[in-house]
């Protein structure tokens, strides 16, 4: 698509782009607001430079892409419960999100969208690798796609946390809340067809599935870690790299994302916003 209010580069020869001639503390005009959303839609993750925003402000941008949804296992921020602070302190050694997943796709209905806004980034490192599941799915053979066509595969958050791990969560950083939910699991088909674009991705997030429909564990997963190693192959990344007050926002229906944990003795500080979704 041709651009008229805004520029867009693009990060990787796979995803991501960058955004810039826009000021998202200003009220964003039709026009302006389209053509983000058609960014979002081609380029999966877009990446905002040098905004500086209020968490009023972060939220106003988000809702227009759709309703604010909580993270259920992490207290929001006390004014804004929508929001919560994705914090690493110099002293400590595990981050957020630093395995492959799509957001919270141990739910019932995963969420579209979520962003990320930069309050404090370490000198180096500390960025985060994003992959295209359209690339993944569309680079499988005839075979295995029709393989998969119709299976469905089991999500829980009880691999990251629940009962004795909820360690992993940085429990110390973290209010950390309704554990007890982390054993809920959801099947959701593996080829997706996104509601937006109508292509179909292959919706793998590597930290939450636990098996195939109707399949043992041990049965699934021979497949399942081809399929986890197939998604996150180089060719189909990009690397998200934030300044203070950098704003991301990628697609979590066609895209994979893990934190990198390459900064240990500084400090990282994000507020993290998640998008819902209508339809799956
Ligand atoms: C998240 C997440 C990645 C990061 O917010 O869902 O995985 O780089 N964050 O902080
Ligand atoms: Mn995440």
């Amino acid at each position: 698509m041709d651009y008229q209010s805004i520029s867009v580069a693009p990060l990787s020869g796979a995803m991501g782009a960058e955004i810039s001639g826009v000021d998202l503390s200003k009220n964003l005009s039709n026009q302006v607001f389209t053509e983000i959303h058609q960014a979002l839609l081609e380029n999966l993750v877009i990446v905002f430079h040098d905004q500086y925003l209020t968490p009023e402000a972060c939220k106003l941008v988000a809702q227009k892409f759709g309703k604010l949804v909580k993270y259920p296992f992490v207290e929001g921020l006390h004014q804004h419960p929508e929001i919560f602070e994705i914090r690493k302190e110099p002293d400590e050694k595990k981050n957020f999100g630093g395995n492959w997943h799509s957001d919270m796709s141990f739910t019932e209905l995963p969420p579209m969208g979520t962003m990320l806004y930069s309050l404090e980034v370490p000198s180096k490192g500390g960025d985060t690798m994003l992959t295209n599941l359209y690339l993944a799915y569309e680079s499988l053979s005839e075979g295995l796609k029709s393989l998969l066509e119709d299976m469905e595969a089991e999500y829980s958050a009880a691999l990251k946390h629940a009962g004795g791990r909820r360690n992993v969560m940085n429990a110390t950083r973290f209010d950390v809340a309704n554990l007890d939910r982390a054993e809920e699991s959801f099947y959701h088909p593996i080829v997706r067809k996104h509601p937006e674009t109508g292509q179909k991705a292959l919706y793998i997030s590597s930290g939450h599935l636990l098996r195939f429909k109707d399949m043992r564990v041990e049965e699934s997963k021979p497949l399942l870690d081809f399929l986890k190693n197939h998604a996150t192959q180089p060719d189909f990344t990009c690397r998200v790299k934030y300044r203070k007050g950098t704003l991301v926002l990628w697609d979590n229906r066609c895209t994979q994302h893990r934190a990198l944990n390459d900064y240990h003795g500084e400090r990282r500080v994000m507020h993290r916003l998640t998008i819902g979704a209508t339809e799956f």
